[in-house]
């Protein structure tokens, strides 16, 4: 938990003339999680965020599969930003990790691995409540 907890991961690349290679396997190193699903995020206009929310339980892989942006990271009581721009880096972002995307480059995919299966009642969308639970639990 925590924004220690969030690090970037180099991912294999195979280089090769006829275009690069990068591959990801299920609870593999550096994926300390079974992958249960599997969203990209694509066409996002110039200037627009996404994410704004925290989960309780789910784990994620957020790649810049082409382009570059930029997360924000707030686990209550600090805040860090990651630039996102290697389609062989991935940053691992734990639970209880409130996360905001921001500064997409046009044309810019970003792909993401989660360890569960969508459920609306692992979210928290509301930034104070969020903020009222990690700070009740420290
Ligand atoms: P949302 O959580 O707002 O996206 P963001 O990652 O920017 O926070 O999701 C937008 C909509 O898509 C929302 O109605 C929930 C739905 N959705 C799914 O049905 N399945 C999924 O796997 C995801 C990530 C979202």
């Amino acid at each position: 938990m925590g924004i220690e907890a969030c690090e970037v991961v180099r991912l294999p690349k195979i280089s090769d003339p006829r275009g690069n290679l990068t591959f990801i396997e299920s609870g593999q190193s550096p994926i300390p999680f079974d992958i249960r699903r599997v969203y990209y995020l694509y066409d996002v206009p110039g200037g627009e965020a996404r994410g704004g929310h925290a989960h309780r339980k789910l784990q994620q892989l957020i790649i810049a599969a082409n382009g570059s942006f930029d997360v924000v990271l707030d686990d209550g009581f600090q805040r860090k930003t990651v630039t996102l721009n290697k389609s062989y880096e991935g940053l691992l972002v734990s639970t209880m990790v409130w996360r905001e995307l921001v500064n997409f480059s046009s044309g810019s995919v970003c792909l993401v691995l989660a360890s569960e299966h969508y459920d609306e009642s692992d979210y928290y969308r509301n930034y104070d409540d969020f903020r009222g639970v990690v700070a009740s639990k420290k």
